[in-house]
């Protein structure tokens, strides 16, 4: 049996997964969503992803499609029937179907998505290499920190880096200061070992990546610096990596062209990645 989609009530096949044209979301990106890692079978951090769920869809003002429990078990049934392994879980919420007019509908209900997609792991070819990284100027809204499905600069900045060869474009507010990856956090390791990353406010998607890392490193007692860097301070920076649900840790080598340290994956970002990577108990030596 071939892969399945949720759509609206509905465990549909997916080639067939349809929404209506007047989908608020496919009109107006008026909705929100969440990927949610799975790893073995089983959904990574998935609280923490239906805790930003639930802020964003109340930033928003959209109500949730179903109940949260409910919300849970399609999910869960929806990785059971597509019998994913690894990969990611895809749930997307808009404020539904109503005639075009930019207010909001009256007693419109939220449309619900849910799709699965099988991931390979990064290989470790990749991993010895690491990731080349553009920086690009951030014309995002100000609203960065709502999962918002309003992805248009963040694909134009990602097509970006395609085009300069590389995987990852790092957008950069007028102050010379990086925010964040197109879908990813950013994150370096100055000279003196501190690992410094923004604060999460308004300016950047507060990633789960970012919220369990960072519960990992005060664990391990790893210094961190909760702050803006710049371009400049990331070219000179002894290593650099990124986060995000499809990569977890991932080391970066080159940004704009210039090798970062030694121009190989550090050994901090290694160690984070090794770190984050057992928080649900996946051991990339072993397997
Ligand atoms: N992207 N910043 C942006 C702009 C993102 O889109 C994402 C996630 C992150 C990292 O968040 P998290 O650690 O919760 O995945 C940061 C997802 C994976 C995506 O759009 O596919």
């Amino acid at each position: 049996m071939g892969r399945l989609a949720y759509v609206n009530g509905r465990f549909v096949p997916h080639p067939q997964a349809r929404v209506h044209v007047e989908d608020r979301g496919y009109q107006f990106a008026d909705g929100v969503y969440e990927v949610v890692p799975v790893a073995n079978g089983r959904l990574v951090d998935e609280e923490l992803h239906l805790d930003r769920l639930d802020r964003s869809l109340a930033e928003l003002r959209i109500g949730w499609p179903m109940s949260r429990a409910a919300l849970r078990l399609v999910s869960h049934e929806l990785i059971r029937r597509n019998g994913l392994a690894n990969g990611i879980v895809y749930v997307q919420v808009t404020r539904g179907v109503a005639p075009r007019d930019h207010k909001f509908p009256k007693g419109v209900k939220p449309a619900l998505v849910m799709t699965t997609k099988q991931l390979k792991r990064a290989s470790p070819a990749v991993l010895a290499q690491g990731l080349k990284v553009v920086t690009v100027p951030d014309i995002r809204w100000q609203r960065r920190d709502i999962k918002s499905i309003s992805l248009l600069p963040n694909c134009l900045a990602k097509q970006q880096a395609f085009e300069a060869g590389a995987t990852e474009a790092w957008m950069v507010e007028p102050g010379g200061y990086v925010t964040e990856g197109s879908s990813t956090n950013a994150w370096i390791v100055t000279g003196e070992g501190k690992v410094v990353t923004r604060k999460a406010n308004h300016e950047i998607l507060n990633g789960i990546t970012r919220q369990v890392l960072l519960k990992v490193m005060a664990e391990e007692g790893i210094v961190l610096d909760e702050r803006p860097f710049s371009v400049e301070e990331a070219y000179k920076a002894r290593e650099a990596f990124l986060t995000s649900s499809s990569n977890f840790v991932m080391p970066v080598t080159e940004i704009d062209g210039r090798p970062i340290g030694n121009g190989h994956p550090g050994l901090v970002t290694q160690r984070l990645r090794r770190s984050y990577l057992a928080t649900f108990g996946l051991d990339e030596e072993a397997a």
